[in-house]
């Protein structure tokens, strides 16, 4: 009975797990109304936050699994990546509870946790080929086993998550944008602004978003000097939805398109991939999500995407990697820390 935590950025979350796959309780409490007058997350309230809220969501949590303090047998915390603030929050929270239990405690990457994070909800497929995208990272991952992982590419500049919330910003749509533009773009035409895919020197596994965002940039500026003249000073904001839409499809398309290279260069591994996996906040986008599918399908391979609850960061998947952990007895000491950048492997 593992109790899993997650305080790396602004999501308290707090789940219980029985056994490898028994998800008794996976509580998130969100702080987007905390940050959302900001456009973005503010590290200190995101912290003080957690720090309010850990205990009350603990709570929540065992009340639900419908047990007590007494009956956890582990808890697993993420360690790193994240806003230090935020993790030292759960991680000192961990290592207190895991001492007056008596029981033995394991840190979590956050990364880790989030590339397994479809694996609760389904049997897990090695090797498989793991998108990770969220507000704070873009990259792919070839996963020989859980121990064994190898990083494929990544972003050079933008996450995929950070390029939907300055783009949401631009247009003055609301934080966080994903969600957001995800709705407006279904009212869009895809194909009423064309992009120029970036193309990165690192390779053909890299991703780069920062000149996109300033391509949206310039058809926001072009169109607010354009409206006051067309429409008697009033802003024009009907090419939102296309504009919504046609960024979706250039970011979407990106991601899966170094992902099917990938896929397409097969034989070079020595084992071919038998799974594609996208997780992470940006996981929860629809129309990356039906085009994984069908890309999962042109390759004949499984595809496994995280429910929505278990794209976001949440507890659970912290539990998952943690309580695999513990069976092969990686505990950690008390004396450990919380670090703001550490590489997965
Ligand atoms: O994984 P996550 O909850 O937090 C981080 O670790 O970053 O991801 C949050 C990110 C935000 O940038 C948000 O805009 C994006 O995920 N997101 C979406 C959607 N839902 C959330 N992006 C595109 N489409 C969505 N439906
Ligand atoms: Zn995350």
């Amino acid at each position: 009975m593992i109790l899993g935590i997650d305080t790396s950025c602004d999501e308290t979350s707090v789940a219980i797990l029985q056994g490898e796959k028994n998800l008794l309780a996976n509580v998130i409490s969100s702080q987007i109304k905390i940050h959302e007058r900001y456009g973005g997350v503010v590290p200190e309230l995101a912290s003080r936050s957690h720090l309010d809220n850990l205990p009350v969501v603990v709570t929540e949590a065992l009340t639900k699994a419908g047990i007590g303090l007494k009956d956890l047998t582990g808890i697993a915390v993420t360690a790193a990546p994240g806003l230090i603030g935020c993790l030292l929050v759960g991680h000192s929270y961990a290592k207190a509870l895991a001492y007056q239990l008596q029981i033995p405690f394991t840190t979590v990457h956050h990364l880790k946790g989030h590339l397994f994070s479809a694996f609760v909800e389904n049997e897990e497929k090695f090797p498989f080929l793991g998108l990770i995208v969220s507000g704070g990272h873009t990259a792919l991952y070839y996963v020989k086993s859980f121990d064994e992982i190898e990083l494929v590419g990544h972003t050079v500049d933008d996450a995929a998550g950070e390029a939907y919330d300055k783009v949401a910003k631009l247009l003055g749509l609301g934080f966080p944008g994903g969600p957001i533009i995800d709705k407006l773009a279904k009212q869009g035409n895809p194909e009423a602004f064309k992009f120029t895919r970036a193309r990165v020197k690192k390779g053909p596994y890299f991703y780069s978003f920062s000149g996109l965002k300033t391509a949206v940039s310039k058809i926001v500026t072009s169109h607010s000097l354009q409206a006051p003249m067309e429409q008697g000073g009033n802003p024009d904001s009907s090419f939102i939805p296309d504009l919504c839409a046609s960024f979706q499809k250039e970011v979407v398309g990106s991601l899966l398109e170094k992902a099917e290279i990938f896929l397409n260069e097969k034989p070079v591994k020595a084992q071919p991939v038998k799974a594609l996996s996208i997780c992470g906040g940006v996981a929860a986008n629809s129309l990356l999500r039906t085009e994984s599918q069908k890309l999962a399908e042109r390759h004949k391979i499984s595809c496994f995407i995280p429910s929505m609850l278990m794209c976001t960061d949440n507890g659970g998947m912290i539990a998952y990697v943690g309580a695999k952990q513990l069976k092969l007895g990686k505990t950690s000491g008390l004396d450990c820390n919380a670090f703001a950048t550490v590489p997965l492997f």
